[in-house]
């Protein structure tokens, strides 16, 4: 329904309004469209619709408000016979006054004369623009309010259905405008969108691609069917290095015979979808090189797995690194057990021969050898060795000779690659050294040199590196002081024994020179008491005729006797001979006085009970000795008279001698002569042993004094 009478009045050149809306209405219509169509520009197309309206419908003054949803006012955004600055700012909630009922209610509102109607919201402004009639149509587009459209005129007038009608086309033209603007305007910004979006997607995948190609990993993507969908520049270049399985190309699939080393990860990728590593060797144009390929499965969002990458990293530099450092520890560690183990060993040989076994296998090398700086002769002697032949006994070298001497003399390691090209090759030693390779380190305690060890390889081309120097030493560094330890332990333990025999035989002497002293006076005392028996026993032989009693003299005169054999022993021992002068001796010829004289005792007596000893004697090479002939002569028949007794079933007798140099801390000192007793007899418990040399001891009973080894003992103090 339309608030308007149906009698619209004359209208401009005597034309009835009807025929002039029939005739102008498609005309008008359609030059409105296609200004719609053919204007991009909103204003000029609302501007266009507002004027053809006016103008066909000579009302003067029309505007277009537009609603505000956030405000909920209506705003003026065009008009036609009003200064549009005036209009701007005029602005109408929804709702009061007539537009903003129009708005409200959506439906046309008529009024032919506002002036005296209360519901003029500015009647200041309709009052100065003259504004009496009022028509307002809703600008409505499928049921989307846009905003209304208003006639003025400044005389009263009625509104007709038809021109409504009309009119109502070109607020429904409007809104089409403000639709399809709005329309557009959406198209427009979406498509901005869309374009904006695009661009940082293609700048991303730009970004990721660059990364991809620029990675110094080798990185391919591929289908499930194996076939390669994608590969960076790494893959390429590598693929010129590298055979064609290993890039997983011109094979149809995942089952070709020669696939690539990670075929097996792919499928394992494919089974699981989860990342699968594997490491493996190629051989390459410089020799075999290392790779670590991972296969990432790549998700669709729906979570299905078809694509593959394959990240293929030269980890070949990263393994060798790996593989020294590992067998750097190795060493390292051994060179710490070993260090430990040598500290233990004591004894110097012992130590010395392990250090040369060590030494060798450490360093993987097939000889060694310890050789020892010799202070006395001032040479190099070598000790011990570890896979060498005898040719290493002839190298004892001064310092700054070959090898060896170099290192002592220096006092620095030395490494000898191609030893048979090298200078210390031109030696007639090095001739018989089979090494290619040669190492020389210094054993060197507190500044103080004690030798060098050297390590030899041998088969051809074989080297030593400058880790192989560094870790020889380490190890000479430790061997150095276990050396030094174990030369300190040896003398300390040298000292000791000296001062235990030193002190074993300060008592035996005391003890002699006690037992001498009282033998002395005993044997005086015997002497007269025998001497004055003897006397009369021989008195009374010659007194007494009864022969049971000459028979009994007789016993007694042999007691006295023996007993007086048994005083001059002990007079003998207690005797503090003074000493002769020494004399040079012949030892052939003492030893075979003393085996003439004792002849009876170890020749003709066992004869008698059928016995044979036998004698070996080995002296006539010895040099004369300075001693007295006589008192060596008693030390000889003491022993071998000791030997007869301990072989009453009969044995062998061996005296022999050797000369003994001067030692080798001693230049020019005397030199000794050492003569063996020997019998095969019983030999002595440790208990006999340790008593044999003190005076009465005898395991002889009533046969032996025990006084025979005390006198042989006290001569040879003398
Ligand atoms: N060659 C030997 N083999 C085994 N035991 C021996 C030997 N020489 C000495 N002995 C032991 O040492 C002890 C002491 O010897 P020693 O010569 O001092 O005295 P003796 O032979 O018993 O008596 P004496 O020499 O005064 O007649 C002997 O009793 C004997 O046990
Ligand atoms: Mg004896």
């Amino acid at each position: 329904m339309v608030e308007t009478s149906e009698d619209s009045g004359p209208a401009e050149g005597g034309m009835s309004p009807n025929r002039i809306f029939r005739r102008q209405e498609l005309e008008t219509l359609l030059h409105a469209s296609q200004v719609l169509a053919s204007s991009v520009d909103l204003t000029q197309s609302l501007q266009a619709i507002i004027a053809q309206a006016a103008s066909i419908s000579g009302i003067p003054v029309v505007r277009l408000f537009l609603a505000e949803e956030a405000t909920q006012l209506l705003r003026c955004r065009i008009a036609v016979g009003l200064p549009i600055e005036d209009q701007q700012a005029l602005t109408v909630p929804i709702g009061q006054s007539f537009s903003g009922h129009v708005a409200a209610t959506r439906r046309p509102m008529a009024v032919a004369d506002t002036r005296a109607d209360p519901r003029v919201q500015h009647p200041a402004h309709a009052e100065r623009h003259q504004l009496v009639s009022y028509l307002g149509l809703p600008v409505l587009h499928q049921d989307r309010l846009f905003g209304v459209l208003a006639f003025s005129t400044r005389e009263p007038r009625e509104y007709s259905e038809s021109e409504i009608a009309l009119l109502t086309a070109f607020a429904q033209l409007a809104a089409a405008a403000l639709h399809h603007a709005q329309i557009h305007e959406a198209a427009r910004s979406e498509l901005l969108e869309r374009r904006q979006a695009e661009a940082a997607l293609l700048q991303r995948e730009e970004q990721y691609r660059s990364l991809a190609e620029n990675l110094p990993d080798a990185i391919a993507r591929f289908d499930a069917a194996c076939r390669r969908i994608y590969a960076n520049r790494r893959w390429e270049t590598d693929a010129d290095d590298r055979p064609a399985t290993a890039r997983g190309e011109n094979r149809p699939g995942l089952d070709a015979a020669g696939a690539a080393p990670w075929v097996d990860a792919l499928r394992a990728a494919m089974r699981d979808g989860q990342v699968h590593t594997v490491e493996y060797a190629t051989p390459a144009s410089q020799g075999t090189e290392e790779y670590e390929a991972r296969v990432v499965p790549e998700r669709r969002p729906d979570g299905g797995v078809d694509t593959f990458l394959v990240i293929d990293r030269n980890i070949t530099v990263r393994k060798r690194a790996e593989r020294i450092l590992a067998e750097r520890t190795r060493q390292l560690e051994a060179v710490r057990a070993i260090g430990v183990e040598i500290a233990r060993e004591l004894d110097l040989k012992g130590l010395l021969d392990l250090i040369a076994r060590h030494a060798a296998e450490l360093l993987h090398s097939a000889a060694s050898a310890v050789i020892l700086w010799d202070e006395a002769t001032q040479s190099l002697v070598p000790r011990a060795w570890h896979g060498c032949g005898e040719w290493i006994l002839a190298m004892r070298g001064r310092l700054g000779e070959g090898l060896a001497g170099t290192v002592a003399a220096q006092r620095r390691g030395a490494v000898v690659n191609d030893y048979p090209a090298s200078s210390y090759a031109g030696s007639s030693l090095a001739q018989t050294v089979p090494a290619s390779a040669a190492l020389g380190e210094p054993l060197v305690y507190q500044d103080r040199l004690l030798g060098v060890v050297i390590l030899y390889r041998v088969q051809p081309g074989e080297r030593f590196s400058g880790e192989d120097q560094s870790l020889l030493a380490l190890l000479a560094g430790q061997a150095a002081i276990a050396i030094e330890n174990a030369r300190l332990f040896a003398e300390l333990r040298r000292s000791y024994e000296d001062l235990e025999r030193a002190q074993e035989q300060l008592v035996q002497t005391e003890k002699l020179r006690a037992l001498g002293q009282m033998s002395a006076g005993m044997a005086h005392d015997l002497n007269n008491i025998l001497a004055a028996l003897l006397g009369q026993v021989e008195l009374l032989r010659i007194q007494v005729s009864n022969p049971s009693a000459q028979e009994s003299l007789a016993i007694l005169e042999t007691a006295a006797r023996d007993g007086a054999h048994i005083v001059r022993r002990l007079q003998d021992f207690g005797r503090r001979k003074p000493s002769h002068p020494l004399s040079l001796v012949s030892l052939a010829s003492v030893v075979n006085q003393a085996l003439e004289i004792t002849r009876p005792r170890w020749k003709n007596e066992p004869q008698r009970r059928g016995v044979v000893i036998e004698t070996r004697v080995v002296v006539d090479h010895l040099p004369p000795v300075l001693g007295d002939d006589a008192e060596i002569r008693e030390v000889l028949m003491n022993l071998i008279l000791n030997a007869v007794d301990t072989m009453p079933a009969g044995g062998s007798l061996e005296i022999t001698g050797r000369t003994i140099e001067p030692g080798a801390d001693v230049e020019d000192g005397p030199r000794w002569v050492e003569l063996y007793v020997a019998d095969t007899g019983a030999g002595m418990t440790e208990e006999v042993r340790r008593r044999a040399f003190d005076p009465f001891f005898t395991t002889k009973g009533v046969h032996g004094s025990g006084l025979g080894l005390s006198v042989v003992y006290g001569i040879m103090e003398r």
